[in-house]
């Protein structure tokens, strides 16, 4: 790599890895590690549907929080949530993928219909 050692970024809970460049987003990171983060402005820090969290004690291993960041996400930043399209990777790092919600919602409805008496 052009910009010395390369960084192993890695996506939970699918465990899937991407090796980038230093400054790389996490965004584009997780394209690379073909682990899907939603996304609908584009990466321009509008639509909050990024969101990721930094594993614990990682948090070093990402770029300061955007001025954006900042605004959008406040006390969020001290729970290690991040904007995958602002934050930028400075080292190995596991990030996690918060669940899809619309896949959580048919998750929960087929745990309660698999509590359901049927007779
Ligand atoms: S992609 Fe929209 S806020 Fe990050």
């Amino acid at each position: 790599m052009a910009d010395g050692k390369p960084i192993r970024v890695r996506f939970l809970p699918d465990d899937r890895t991407a090796v980038v460049r230093r400054g790389t987003t996490l965004l584009e990171a997780s394209r690379k590690a073909k682990a899907p983060v939603r996304t609908r402005c584009g990466g321009v820090a509008g639509c909050l549907m990024c969101k990721v969290t930094v594993e614990p004690g990682q948090a070093g291993a990402l770029s300061e929080p955007t001025p954006a960041e900042l605004l959008k996400l406040g006390p969020l930043l001290n729970d290690g949530v991040r904007l995958s399209c602002q934050a930028r990777v400075q080292g190995d790092v596991d990030v996690r993928i918060p669940e899809d919600p619309l896949k959580a919602a048919v998750r929960r409805r087929l745990a309660e219909q698999a509590d359901d008496d049927l007779w």
